[in-house]
C-alpha cells in the first residue's frame, strides 16, 4: 500500500517521486517455470518502459517489497541486482534504489541525436574500460519480452490449447499434388532470390480474396507477404514508431502485438474493452497524442466482441485526427458461424483516403491453413509500399518463394476457399461438442460459458475459483492446457476465466479433456491459492 512506504509519508513530492506501489506492478505466479525472481525482474522492467514507473522515482527497499509480495527478500534483491546490472536501476550514495535516468531503450533514442558539440579543452579521461561480453542494450529489450506468451511449447498440442487449426483435417493430398507439380517444372526463377514484397502472383491472389471477402481495398501492390502476422507487427512496430511513443493495445489482448511494440521502445498503453470493443474515449483519456494502436475489431482476441460500427468510426476519427496508425488484426475473420461478418476497418476508410489511409491490415495463413507455413501479409497504404519492401530486404530478404508459389495456387484453383467452407462446418461441431461438455457435462458445475459467434476458443467464466491462474497450472498439472485470462491482462482486471481452445480437437478428445479439468478444477477449488497480486491498479471489469 502507498501509505506502507515510509517515504511516501514524507512530503507531498516525496509522494509524486516515489514509484506507486510497485507491489502490485508485479503479478507472481508461481506455478510457472520461470523463477521468481526472474518474474519481478521481468514485471518492475516492463513497468519502467511503459513508464508506470518514472525515470529516477525512488523503490521502496528489498526488504518491504518483498514483505508486501509475501517473498523471500533474496528473491528481490536478485531482482534488483539484474536491473541494475542492466542499467535499469541505481543506487545513490546515500541508500536507496531508484529507477535510472536514462533507461535502456530511450538510451537508443538519445545515440540518434547529433552528437554534442565537444568541450574547448577536453578533460583528460581514463581509457574507456572494454565493454562487457553480452547482448546489446536492444538485444536485451528485445530479448526479455514483456510476458512469455512467445514461448512455445515443443510437446504436441493437448486440448485445450489455443490458436491450433484442425491439423487432422488439412487438405494434405491437394497441397503434395501442386507442390510435386511446382518441383517437377521448378522454374529456375522459383529457386533464385525473389522480391522482398513477395511473389506476385500470391500478392494478387491474396488481393482479390480479401477485396471479396473481406472489403479490403486494395491493389495487389500493396500486398506484401510477410513471415506471418508477428513478422508483420514487428515491421510494422520498428517502422512506425519512435522509442518512446505511446502505443494503444486491446486490455486484455495479444501478447505477439504488445511484444513486438515493446521491442520497438514503445511505451504500451493497455485500454479497456466493452462490449462494443476498444473504448476509444478511455484510450483517449489515457493517451491522446498515441502513435499507434493496435486492435483484432472483427473477434477481438480472447474475449471475442466484434467492434461496433460507431467504435470503428471513433477509431478512424481519433487516428486522424491525432495522427496515429492503425493496426489491423484479422487474424480469425474467416470463422464466422452465426452472424455476417462486418467488412474490415480498412474498408472503412474512405476512398479518396486510399493514398495516405491510416489503417494497416494484417492477416495470416496461421489458422486457416497451419502456423509452421510461416505466411502473412500486410496491406499497407501506398505511400509505405517501398519502405515495408526496403526494410523486409534488410530483415530477412524474402519469404520462401516455392511456399509461396504452392499456395498461391491452392487460393488460384479454389482450394482455400473450400478448405475455409470445410473447417467453418467443422469448428461448429467441434464448438458445440465443447458446450455439452460445459452445460451438460462435467464441466457445468465448474463454468460458465455461452456459444461465440465466431472463433476458435470459448471463454470459460470460473463459478467458483477467483484465482484463474491458480485453475490453469491445477490444468496443467491434469495434462490440460487452459490459458488463464488474467495471462492476457496489462492494467485492467476482469472475472476469473480460462480460454478453451476446441478448433483443433476431436469431440471425442474434447470430451476427454474436459472430464480431466473437471476434475483438476474441483482440486483446485479445494486448495484456494491467493493470486499474489492483481494487475495495476486502476482496475474494473470491462467485458
Ligand atoms: C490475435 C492473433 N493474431 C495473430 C495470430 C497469428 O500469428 P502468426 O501469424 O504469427 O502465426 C495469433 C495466433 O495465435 C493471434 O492470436
Amino acid at each position: 500500500m502507498p501509505g506502507n512506504h515510509p517515504a511516501v509519508r514524507r512530503t507531498p513530492a516525496a509522494r509524486r517521486r516515489v514509484a506507486s506501489t510497485p507491489s502490485v506492478l508485479v503479478t507472481l505466479d508461481p506455478g510457472r517455470q520461470v523463477p521468481l525472481h526472474q518474474q519481478v525482474y521481468a514485471d518492475i522492467r516492463d513497468a519502467i518502459l511503459s513508464g508506470r514507473i518514472a525515470a529516477r522515482a525512488q523503490l521502496p527497499s528489498s526488504r518491504l517489497l518483498a514483505g508486501e509480495l509475501g517473498i523471500s527478500r533474496t528473491t528481490v534483491s536478485l531482482a534488483f541486482d539484474q536491473l541494475r546490472a542492466e542499467g535499469y536501476l541505481e543506487t545513490r550514495e546515500r541508500g536507496g534504489t531508484f529507477v535510472a535516468a536514462t533507461i535502456p531503450d530511450r538510451a537508443l533514442s538519445a545515440a540518434r541525436r547529433p552528437a554534442a558539440r565537444p568541450s574547448p579543452r577536453p578533460a583528460a579521461r581514463p581509457a574507456p574500460a572494454a565493454p562487457a561480453l553480452g547482448p546489446s542494450r536492444r538485444g536485451i529489450v528485445l530479448s526479455a519480452p514483456t510476458t512469455p506468451a512467445m514461448a512455445v511449447s515443443s510437446h504436441p498440442a493437448r486440448a485445450f490449447r489455443t490458436g491450433i487449426p484442425a491439423l487432422d483435417a488439412f487438405p494434405h493430398s491437394v497441397w503434395g499434388h501442386i507442390s510435386a507439380r511446382l518441383w517437377r517444372r521448378a522454374p529456375r526463377t522459383l529457386l533464385a532470390y525473389g522480391a522482398p514484397n513477395g511473389y506476385e502472383p500470391l500478392r494478387r491472389a491474396i488481393a482479390h480474396y480479401i477485396q471479396m471477402s473481406r472489403a479490403v481495398r486494395c491493389t495487389a501492390e500493396q500486398v506484401i507477404i510477410v513471415g506471418g502476422s508477428q513478422e508483420a507487427l514487428y515491421l510494422s512496430a520498428q517502422l512506425l514508431v519512435e522509442p518512446g511513443d505511446a502505443a494503444w493495445i486491446e486490455d486484455p489482448g495479444y501478447a505477439g502485438a504488445r511484444n513486438a511494440l515493446a521491442a520497438a521502445g514503445a511505451r504500451i498503453v493497455g485500454v479497456p474493452l466493452d462490449d462494443e470493443g476498444l473504448d476509444v474515449a478511455h484510450g483517449r483519456r489515457l493517451a491522446p497524442h498515441a502513435r499507434l494502436a493496435y486492435i483484432t475489431p472483427s473477434h477481438q482476441y480472447p474475449l471475442g466482441v466484434t467492434m461496433s460500427i460507431g467504435r470503428r468510426l471513433a477509431m478512424l476519427d481519433w487516428a486522424r485526427q491525432s495522427g496515429a496508425w492503425i493496426l489491423e488484426d484479422d487474424y480469425d475473420s474467416e470463422f464466422r458461424y452465426s452472424s455476417r461478418p462486418l467488412p474490415s476497418l480498412q474498408g472503412l476508410e474512405a476512398e479518396d483516403n486510399a493514398r495516405d489511409g491510416r489503417v494497416i491490415y494484417i492477416g495470416s495463413f496461421s489458422k486457416t491453413l497451419f502456423p509452421s507455413l510461416r505466411i502473412g501479409f500486410l496491406v499497407v497504404p501506398s505511400m509505405l509500399v517501398d519502405t515495408f519492401g526496403a526494410a523486409r530486404a534488410v530483415l530477412d530478404r524474402q519469404s520462401p518463394t516455392v511456399e509461396q508459389a504452392v499456395l498461391a495456387e491452392f487460393i488460384a484453383a479454389g482450394h482455400f476457399a473450400r478448405h475455409v467452407r470445410r473447417m467453418r462446418a467443422l469448428y461448429a461441431e467441434r464448438q458445440d461438442a465443447l458446450l455439452r461438455a460445459a452445460h451438460d457435462g462435467p464441466l457445468a458445475e465448474h463454468v460458465q460459458t455461452i456459444a461465440a459467434d465466431a472463433g476458435m476458443h470459448l471463454v470459460a467464466w470460473l463459478r467458483h475459483i477467483r484465482d484463474d491462474m491458480h485453475a490453469s497450472a491445477c490444468a496443467l498439472d491434469a495434462g490440460v492446457e487452459a490459458p488463464s485470462l488474467s495471462a492476457k491482462c496489462l492494467s485492467f482486471n476482469q472475472p476469473a476465466a480460462l480460454l478453451l481452445g476446441y478448433a483443433g480437437f476431436t469431440p471425442q478428445t474434447l470430451a476427454k479433456a474436459s472430464e480431466r479439468l473437471a476434475v483438476a478444477l474441483q482440486v483446485a477449488r479445494k486448495s484456494p491459492h491467493k493470486r499474489t497480486s492483481a494487475p495495476v491498479a486502476g482496475t474494473g471489469h470491462h467485458t
